[in-house]
Order: structure tokens, then C-alpha cells, then sequence
């Protein structure tokens, strides 16, 4: 196959996770014969800093015209420190999203059997977790206008708003992903308390109705939270609204023992975008550190969701998987002797070349 990729590494830890994921893309590409081709763009702070926008025009011309987008991270302290600050290095990322009408993420939350003691829940809690969440993207408290101060200051104001097709493109990909998987959709909201979520609910319930093999629940998102630590082996799909997927997705990363595990494919009207759900990790910037496993994973949605390549996704998960079982992993995965994130990124990809 002949693909083009975008590369985007962003801020942060972005650019040393990213080589990890071009380079783990070169070895399945040679493997398998496909001719990839990589072009960089500019996003995030690294952005601002360079061209004073943090989703330049350039770089989404080249998402448009790429076959899929391989994203690092974006924030930068600098941002964070200062809330007055004009231009954010996020709004680059939700500029991104709205553009590319990424209306789907997909969060994917399974565990490695080798990695179950690290896991902060109990073994016998997490061995069997297996369950997708789908988050709205682009819509929602993170878009609704208006959002601003009032005059004097003293008053903050944003708006959570949810348009009808918005709530029924995302609970029918949800439907079909439950309907791969043949179990059960949650969908997640606060039905007892915000308008927004009563469309939410009322929606998928009328959708439900044209599919009766469907087991559709509802569950309020504060109880969400609980069950994802009291008994995260119940779910199998879960579909909810951008700000509670943004908060059950970090909450769920942390039950497969690091956050550095999870990957993400962002789908919608043009092209997938695939990064991982941590973020710039300012602190490890730089160093060689970070996880690099996240971004490889999410180079394996990459070939699978953006280019029905399913063997190729395959062997990078069983890359993956040798590694943590090798215990060849960075610190966050603690086994008392710690490889940097070229290291792991080095032995995945031999490993892939055979
Ligand atoms: C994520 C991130 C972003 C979000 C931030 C960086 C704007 O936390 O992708 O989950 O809130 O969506
Ligand atoms: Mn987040």
C-alpha cells in the first residue's frame, strides 16, 4: 500500500514518543511492503512558538491531505501557569478536532496479563478488562458558546450544548462497535440533573429501538466513576460526551497499571488522527523517559482503523506484549531495571524486523 502520514509530535515528551511510533512504522512498512511517506507540521505551543498558531493553516492542509495523523501530545507549563495567556497550545488540539470533524475518540482499556500486579485495583477486579469507551469530540462544554468572563471579571461562564446529529452519529458508532463485539453499551451521562444529557438519553433510546439484539444501559456519570473501580470488568462499550469521556478516560488508563499503555484513534468526517491519551509530561521532557508504549499502540489503530491492516496491528501488539512479558519497559513500569524510551522503542522494532 502507499500511505502518507502526518506527523505531529507537539509538545513536551510529544517528539520523543513520536520518533518510537515513525520508527515502529518503518519496520512494519519494510516488513509488509507498504510505501509510507512522513511529513512533520507544526502544533501546540511548539507552534505559537515558532509561527504564533497553535493549529497553523499548513498543518491542516497536510492532516487533509494525508491518510492518517500520528499526534504526540500539546501543553506546555509556560500556558498552564498563566491563565490570562491569549493563545493556548490546547486550542490548537480542539482547532484540530473541530477541522477534521473528529467527532469519535476511541479509548480502548484492556490489560496486559504480565502487567496485572501493577495495576493499583485488585487482580481478580481487573483481569478480565476488556472495554472501549467512545468520547464525543467536538462538541460540548469544550465548544459551546458563549464561554467568557463578565465585564468586571468577577464572573466565568461556559456552555454545555449537544445538537441532536451530533448525539446520534456517536451512539450509532457506538452500536456498531457493540454490535462487533456483541455485548452491551453504556451510555454515560447526568440525565437526573443536565438538559443536554436528557438528549442524550432520549436519543439513543429511540435509536435502541431499531436494534432489539442490543443490551443498552444507562448510567450516571458519577456512579460511572465508582464502577470503574469497583468493577470495571461490567463494561464493554460505553458512549458519553466529550467533558465525562475526557475525565472516565484517564480515571480508566490507569486500571491497565500506566497511563503510558493507552492508545487512541480519533475518527470522524475527514482524516483519523491516532495519539496517545497522555499527555505532554512536561517534567520528562527531553529526558528519554517517557512510555513510549501508548504511541506504538496507537500506531497499531493507526493500521487498523485508517488503513484495514489488521496483521500488521497485530504484530505490533505482539511486539508490545513480548516486551512488557521481557519486562523491557521505561520507569513508570517499575521492574527495578528501567530502559529509556529509545531503548523500548529500539527492541519493539527489532523485534517487528525479526
Ligand atoms: C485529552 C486531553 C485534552 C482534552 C487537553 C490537552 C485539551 O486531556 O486529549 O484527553 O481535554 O481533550
Ligand atoms: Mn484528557
Amino acid at each position: 500500500m502507499k500511505l502518507k502520514i502526518a506527523v505531529l509530535p507537539g509538545d513536551g515528551i510529544g517528539p520523543e514518543i513520536i520518533d518510537q511510533g515513525v520508527k515502529v512504522t518503518k519496520a512494519i512498512a519494510e516488513r509488509f511492503g507498504h510505501e509510507i511517506e512522513f511529513e512533520e507540521a507544526l502544533v501546540g505551543a511548539t507552534a505559537i512558538d515558532k509561527v504564533g498558531d497553535p493549529f497553523p493553516e499548513e498543518t491542516f492542509e497536510l492532516c487533509k491531505n494525508s491518510d492518517a495523523v500520528l499526534f504526540g501530545a500539546i501543553g506546555d507549563p509556560k500556558y498552564d501557569n498563566d491563565p490570562k495567556a491569549k493563545v493556548r497550545p490546547e486550542q490548537g488540539l480542539l482547532a484540530m478536532r473541530k477541522k477534521l470533524g473528529l467527532y469519535a475518540n476511541v479509548r480502548p482499556v484492556t490489560t496486559f496479563p504480565s502487567l496485572i500486579d501493577k495495576s493499583p485495583i485488585k487482580k481478580e477486579l481487573v483481569e478480565n478488562v476488556d472495554f472501549v469507551v467512545l468520547r464525543e469530540l467536538t462538541g460540548g462544554i469544550y465548544f459551546g458558546e458563549p464561554q467568557g468572563r463578565s465585564e468586571d471579571g468577577k464572573t466565568a461562564y461556559d456552555t454545555n450544548m449537544y445538537h441532536k446529529y451530533e448525539v446520534e452519529r456517536i451512539v450509532k458508532l457506538a452500536i456498531s462497535y457493540v454490535l462487533k463485539r456483541n455485548k452491551k453499551l453504556t451510555v454515560v451521562d447526568k440525565a437526573n440533573v443536565l438538559a443536554t444529557s436528557r438528549l442524550w438519553r432520549e436519543t439513543a433510546q429511540e435509536i435502541a429501538k431499531e436494534y432489539p439484539e442490543l443490551n443498552m444501559d444507562f448510567m450516571f456519570v458519577d456512579n460511572a466513576a465508582m464502577q470503574l473501580i469497583q468493577n470495571p470488568g461490567q463494561f464493554d462499550v460505553m458512549v458519553t460526551e466529550n467533558m465525562f469521556g475526557d475525565i472516565l478516560t484517564d480515571e480508566a488508563s490507569v486500571i491497565t497499571g500506566s497511563m503510558g499503555l493507552l492508545p487512541s484513534a480519533s475518527i470522524g468526517l475527514l482524516t483519523s488522527v491516532f495519539e496517545p491519551i497522555h499527555g505532554s509530561y512536561p517534567q520528562a521532557a527531553g529526558k528519554n523517559i517517557a512510555n513510549p508504549l501508548a504511541t506504538i499502540l496507537s500506531v497499531a489503530m493507526m493500521f487498523e482503523y485508517a488503513f484495514d491492516l489488521h496483521e500488521e496491528g497485530k504484530l505490533i501488539r505482539e511486539a508490545v506484549d513480548k516486551s512488557l512479558e521481557e519486562g523491557y519497559v521505561t520507569e513508570d513500569l517499575p521492574t527495578g531495571n528501567s530502559r529509556s524510551t529509545s531503548e523500548v522503542g529500539d527492541w519493539i522494532e527489532k523485534y517487528i524486523r525479526g
